[in-house]
C-alpha cells in the first residue's frame, strides 16, 4: 500500500475515529472493536446501531429506548409522500433518495449546538429512510405506500414495506445480519463525502445527502446493482466463465470485485456467501449464488481479486424479494447509522476538512484579451 499517493487518496489517513477498523490485508472488520462476524451472529440492527453511535454496547433499558425511538420515528408525512409523487419521468430511486432525505431535513439548516437535538436527528434518519425506500418503491410501482407498522422491529418492518407481506422470523433475521454487515465501514467514499460537509458545520440531513449521492455511483454502493445486472446477463452458471474472460480480453471492470482496502477476502462477503447458499436453497432462487460461484472462480483463474461487500448480496436480496433497483437503497438506509455515527463523531471535534492539490496545470501567464486570440 502507498501511503500518501494523491491518486485517489490511496492510504491517506484522513481523520482519527473510534467507531470502526478495517484490516485489509488479514481481511477483518470490527465495529467499535467488536468483530463484524460476532455482531452477525449475535447482535441486532438496534444494538448495532447504539454501538455506532455510543462506542459500547446497549444495557437492556437503552437498547429498549432505540428501540423504541426508532419506532417512533418511522412515519412520513403526507407532504414528502406528494412531493415525491410529484416528480416526473422514471427516476431510479437513489435519485428519488437523495430528494426525500432532502425533504425529511425541510426547516434544518446547520448544525445543533446541542448534540442531543443532533442525535435525535441521527434517529429520525435511520428510523425514516425503510419508510422513504419503500414510498419510492411504491410510486413507481404505482400502488399506494405502506404505512409503517411501529409493533414491529426495525429490519422487519423494513422488511415488511419492501415486498409488501409479512417475512418469516428466519427472513428477518437473515435482512436484519444484512444491514448490521452494511451499516459502517471506516472512511468509504460515501462516508468521507458526508464527513468533509458536516465538517463544514452544515446539518447532518446536508452530510447524509452528500453520502447517498456518493454511494450511488457503480464503484461504490450502486455495485451491488450492477452485479445482478451481470447476473442476470450471464443467465446460467456454465456462461460465467466464458463471460469473465471476454471482460478480461476487453479490460472491463466484473462488478463487485476488487476493493481499495480489502487485498484479501472482505469477511462481509464471506458471510454473505454463507447467507446466500443458505436462503437461496430455501427460496428457489439458487441460480444467483450458483452463478456467482462460478464467475468467482473464473475470476481467480485470471487474477487475484476478492469479491467485496456487493458481490453476494444481490443474491441474498433477491432471495428476500427485495427489487433489484432497491439494492442500494436498501445499503444506504443501513448505512445512515455509519454516516451519522461519523457525522456526530465529527462535529464534537470538529475542524474543517480542506486538504490542497497537487498543482500540474500551466505556469502563471498573462491574460491575452479576446481581441487577441487566434
Ligand atoms: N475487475 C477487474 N479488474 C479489477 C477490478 C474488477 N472489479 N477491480 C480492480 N481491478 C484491477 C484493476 O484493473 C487494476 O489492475 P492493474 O493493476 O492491472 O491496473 C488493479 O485491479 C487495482 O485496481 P484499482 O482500480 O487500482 O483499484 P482501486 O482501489 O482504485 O478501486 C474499486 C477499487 C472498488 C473501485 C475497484 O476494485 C472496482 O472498480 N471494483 C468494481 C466495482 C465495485 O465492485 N465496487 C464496490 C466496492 S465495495
Amino acid at each position: 500500500m502507498s501511503i500518501g499517493s494523491a491518486e485517489g487518496l490511496e492510504g491517506v489517513i484522513a481523520a482519527d475515529s473510534s467507531i470502526c477498523t478495517v484490516d485489509g490485508l488479514v481481511g477483518k472488520l470490527t465495529y467499535a472493536g467488536y468483530s463484524i462476524r460476532d455482531l452477525a451472529e449475535h447482535s441486532s440492527f438496534e444494538e448495532t446501531t447504539f454501538l455506532l453511535w455510543h462506542g459500547e454496547l446497549p444495557a437492556k433499558s437503552e437498547l429498549n429506548q432505540l428501540r423504541s425511538d426508532l419506532a417512533g420515528a418511522r412515519e412520513v408525512p403526507d407532504w414528502i409522500v406528494g412531493a415525491l409523487s410529484s416528480i416526473p419521468g422514471q427516476n431510479h430511486p437513489m435519485t428519488m433518495l437523495r430528494t426525500a432525505v432532502s425533504l425529511l431535513g425541510n426547516g434544518v439548516y446547520g448544525v445543533s449546538d446541542d448534540a442531543q437535538e443532533v442525535r435525535q436527528q441521527a434517529v429520525r434518519l435511520t428510523a425514516a429512510m425503510p419508510t422513504l425506500v419503500a414510498i419510492i418503491n411504491a410510486i413507481r410501482q404505482g400502488k399506494p405506500a405502506i404505512a409503517p407498522d411501529p409493533s414491529l422491529d426495525h429490519s422487519a418492518d423494513f422488511l415488511r414495506m419492501l415486498t409488501g407481506k409479512e417475512a418469516s422470523d428466519r427472513a428477518v433475521r437473515c435482512f436484519d445480519i444484512l444491514l448490521i454487515l452494511h451499516a459502517e465501514h471506516e472512511l468509504n467514499a460515501s462516508t468521507f463525502a458526508g464527513r468533509v460537509t458536516a465538517a463544514t458545520l452544515a446539518s447532518i440531513y446536508d452530510a447524509t445527502v452528500s453520502g447517498i449521492a456518493a454511494l450511488s455511483g457503480p464503484l461504490h454502493g450502486g455495485a451491488n446493482e450492477a452485479v445482478m445486472e451481470m447476473l442476470e446477463q450471464i443467465e446460467a452458471p456454465e456462461n460465467a466463465k466464458g463471460y469473465v474472460d471476454d471482460a478480461f480480453a476487453h479490460k472491463r471492470k466484473i462488478m463487485g470485485f476488487g476493493h481499495r482496502v480489502y487485498k484479501t477476502w472482505d469477511p462481509r462477503a464471506l458471510i454473505l456467501r454463507q447467507m446466500a447458499e443458505d436462503v437461496g436453497g430455501m427460496t428457489g432462487t439458487e441460480r444467483w449464488i450458483n452463478i456467482s460461484i462460478e464467475v468467482e472462480k473464473a475470476v481467480r483463474s485470471h487474477r487475484e481479486l476478492y469479491p467485496n461487500v456487493d458481490y453476494f448480496s444481490p443474491s441474498v436480496y433477491a432471495a428476500l424479494g427485495v427489487p433489484t433497483e432497491l439494492f442500494t437503497p436498501v445499503f444506504a438506509a443501513s448505512r445512515t447509522v455509519g454516516w451519522t455515527a461519523h457525522f456526530m463523531e465529527q462535529y464534537a471535534n470538529n475542524r474543517l476538512i480542506r486538504p490542497r492539490a497537487n498543482y500540474v496545470g500551466p505556469p502563471e501567464r498573462s491574460y491575452l484579451p479576446l481581441a487577441e486570440r487566434e
